[in-house]
């Protein structure tokens, strides 16, 4: 049985929430599961039981007593309300922090926040899925949903890339993707090493493998913005409309909901017009300005 470690800030917080939103909710970690070396996904549950709806794409604020707090995409099944699931990449002293959380203890949570994924648009349309590394966390809702609500949607492509076959994410559930019907999951790596035997090189390199009818598609791509830059000029070779192109671009952050400007790309604050944008509304910004 795990043992709850009471915050005493978390539950000061609480009667407070509904009047701030910049106060976190007090959740406790409910499971914690390695996926590589470096990145750990973490189930957390509110203590007020209360479930929280979101959709693929949001990010929460998520906040460590004492260390910070930080933006992370949501990276669960949205059919699953009671936890929230996210993948996190240890790189620095907050996310060191999240990954080093035991069973039991509490962090803050707040949010959803930002635009979800157009899943509506995708409707009885096929989707071509695109992630480099951690970008698959995000993404990974939108596979469930699809899986969800098989029938309401039509080909599933996926193009996930990685450094390292030790880089790879949910590995046991890539096999099972790949074995569903009406799905594609290509996976390479930068470097393969001795053992691997699978594609190598950038993610761009499998699209002359993937299967794609790219006038009933709907694409959505999220990786280092490099990588997006060079995926996108791959969509627009084999002819996908850039208005049906989809990004999530990433930015430093502090409040999350569009008050402090931290996160401001151009004329738009990431936290709230994003952090998912069609790709013809940010596309003049990632090609013309290092921003
Ligand atoms: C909308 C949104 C969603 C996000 N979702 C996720 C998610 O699902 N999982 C996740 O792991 N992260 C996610 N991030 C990134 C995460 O918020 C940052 O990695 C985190 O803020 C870094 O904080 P830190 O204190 O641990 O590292 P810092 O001390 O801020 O940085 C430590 C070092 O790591 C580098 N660094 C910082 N961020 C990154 C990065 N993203 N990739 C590579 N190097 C980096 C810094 O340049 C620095 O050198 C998301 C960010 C945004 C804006
Ligand atoms: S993080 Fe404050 S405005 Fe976006």
């Amino acid at each position: 049985m795990s043992v709850v470690i009471e915050n005493p800030v978390l539950h000061a917080t609480e009667a407070l929430h509904d009047a701030n939103p910049m106060l976190p909710s007090a959740f406790v970690v409910r499971a914690v599961a390695k996926e590589t070396y470096d990145t750990f996904t973490l189930a957390v549950e509110p203590q007020n039981g209360v479930g929280t709806a979101f959709l693929p794409g949001q990010f929460s604020m998520l906040w460590v007593y004492g260390v910070g707090e930080l933006p992370i995409s949501i990276s669960g099944n949205p059919a699953e309300p009671q936890h929230l699931v996210y993948t996190i990449r240890s790189v620095g002293a907050a996310t060191h922090a999240l990954v080093s959380q035991k069973v039991g203890s509490a962090v803050g949570v707040r949010g959803p926040y930002g635009t979800a994924w157009p899943l509506e648009a995708a409707r009885g349309r096929d989707l071509i899925i695109i992630a480099g590394g951690i970008g698959l966390a995000p993404l990974r809702p939108v596979i469930y949903e699809v899986l969800n609500h098989r029938s309401d949607y039509g080909r599933l492509v996926l193009l996930y890339g990685a450094r390292s076959p030790r880089d790879l994410l949910y590995r046991k559930e890539l096999k099972s993707w790949a074995r569903q019907d009406d799905t594609q999951v290509l996976t390479t790596v930068d470097y393969g090493g001795l053992s691997w035997r699978g594609h190598v090189g950038v993610v761009t390199t499998l699209f002359k493998f993937a299967r794609l009818q790219p006038a009933k598609s709907v694409a959505m791509v999220c990786g280092p913005e490099i990588m997006m830059r060079f995926v996108l000029r791959e969509l627009d070779a084999v002819g996908l409309r850039r208005e049906d192109v989809y990004l999530s671009m990433e930015r430093n952050m502090k409040c999350g909901v569009g008050l402090c400007g931290h996160c401001q790309y151009g004329p738009h604050f990431i936290c709230k017009d994003g952090p998912v944008f069609r790709s013809d509304i940010v596309r003049p910004l990632m090609e013309k300005y290092e921003l």
